[in-house]
């Protein structure tokens, strides 16, 4: 069927976003914890979710869940809107914040490919915030109009890359007419938020997600901090009832439990130190063999082989041996690039081996 001349080319000539479905016993493709949920807490929620009524709609906005929320994050429920995960989120930024703009939309790139994706399917037009060697540099950015927006994450996806917060607060001053929004999906194994900016810059919003350290991405849930004023403009895109019976029984949960809150915390930093681990072992690997990696502050680093052939024949090899990493190679400037979640010792020990025998072939 020819949709052409229904839809737009920047809609038709966009790809979809696409998950390679395997079934290897290591799963390093998608940041996800190698750790579940304590079994008292699933038992909690199971629990709630049986004493309701499933007839029935969820809370369109549950606000003693906002509370909770606000008190773990510091900030003020007024501040923030919840939704089915941070993809879900960038949804609603692009279609609110970037449509019908006077300024510019600036993506940086490479990132976390759904904002350009977005952009794309809307036909909305951005600029790019480039980055060389996989760091930000704010000296690199477009020329910003006023009441533009700049979108980034840090930690960064694919590279782990950080804005530090002293350069975000210069954009931020120099900027004031402007809103900058910040993907925070892996601030916690990094240890320099932005909060502290927040509370002080209304143009500034962060997006954050409970997928990844808090080891929640099957519930699909994730949060928008904002000015009262950008709220009231983004909760008309928010669709209604977007959080369902269970997401909203296990958030409630989790945050109702203090003790599971701080296992996965510090289960977070069990993997910081696992990732500098494997980082280090790659870094000793790679002065041997032809690859780079990387530093990163979240869950996953990156390497690069010395070209697309290479890192071909490294993700089948890794597949044949029943690890799946993350082929980001498509991506602007990520030519021979692979992404690699960081997982249990034994999960990281198997990949460091099957990266050294491949080499060794
Ligand atoms: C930077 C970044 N933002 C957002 C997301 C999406 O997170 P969620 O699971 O909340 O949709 C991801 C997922 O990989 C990500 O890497």
């Amino acid at each position: 069927m020819d949709l052409s001349k229904f839809l737009a080319p920047t809609l038709m000539d966009a790809p979809c976003y696409k998950l390679l479905k395997t079934d290897c016993e290591i799963k390093l493709d998608q940041n996800e914890s190698p750790f579940d949920w304590p079994e008292e807490v699933k038992e909690k929620t199971l629990h709630n979710l049986k004493s309701e009524p499933w007839q029935k709609y969820p809370e369109p906005f549950d606000e003693s869940l906002n509370q909770k929320l606000a008190s773990y994050v510091g900030v003020q429920p007024e501040q923030i809107i919840t939704g089915a995960g941070s993809n879900y989120l960038i949804t609603i930024l692009m279609n609110c914040l970037c449509r019908h703009l006077r300024g510019k939309a600036i993506i940086a790139e490479p990132s976390f490919p759904l904002y350009a994706l977005h952009a794309r399917y809307e036909s909305m037009s951005y600029e790019i915030w480039p980055q060389e060697n996989f760091e930000y540099d704010i000296s690199n950015l477009p020329v910003i109009p006023d009441h533009s927006v700049i979108i980034f994450a840090s930690p960064n996806n694919p590279a782990g890359n950080v804005l530090k917060s002293e350069d975000l607060e210069q954009l931020l001053n120099e900027h004031p007419t402007s809103i900058i929004v910040a993907d925070e999906a892996y601030y916690e194994f990094n240890d320099d938020s932005y909060i502290e900016l927040f509370k002080k810059h209304q143009n500034l919003i962060i997006m954050r997600t409970l997928s990844k350290t808090l080891s929640s991405a099957a519930i699909r849930f994730g949060y928008i901090l904002c000015h009262e004023d950008i709220k009231n403009q983004l909760l008309k895109m928010r669709l209604p009832f977007i959080l369902n019976k269970f997401t909203l029984a296990s958030i409630h949960a989790l945050l109702d439990s203090p003790k599971a809150m701080k296992t996965m915390l510090t289960n977070a930093k069990k993997l910081v130190e696992w990732r500098e681990k494997l980082h280090q072992e790659l870094v000793e690997l790679s002065k041997e063999h032809p690859f780079k990696t990387y530093p990163s502050k979240a869950n996953f680093l990156l390497l690069q082989l010395s070209d697309n052939l290479q890192k071909t024949m490294l993700h089948s090899h890794l597949i044949e041996n029943s690890i799946i990493v993350r082929d980001v190679s498509k991506g602007r400037g990520l030519e021979g690039c692979l992404r690699i979640s960081i997982s249990t010792p034994h999960a990281n020990e198997k990949l460091l081996k099957n990266i050294q025998s491949f080499f060794k072939k």
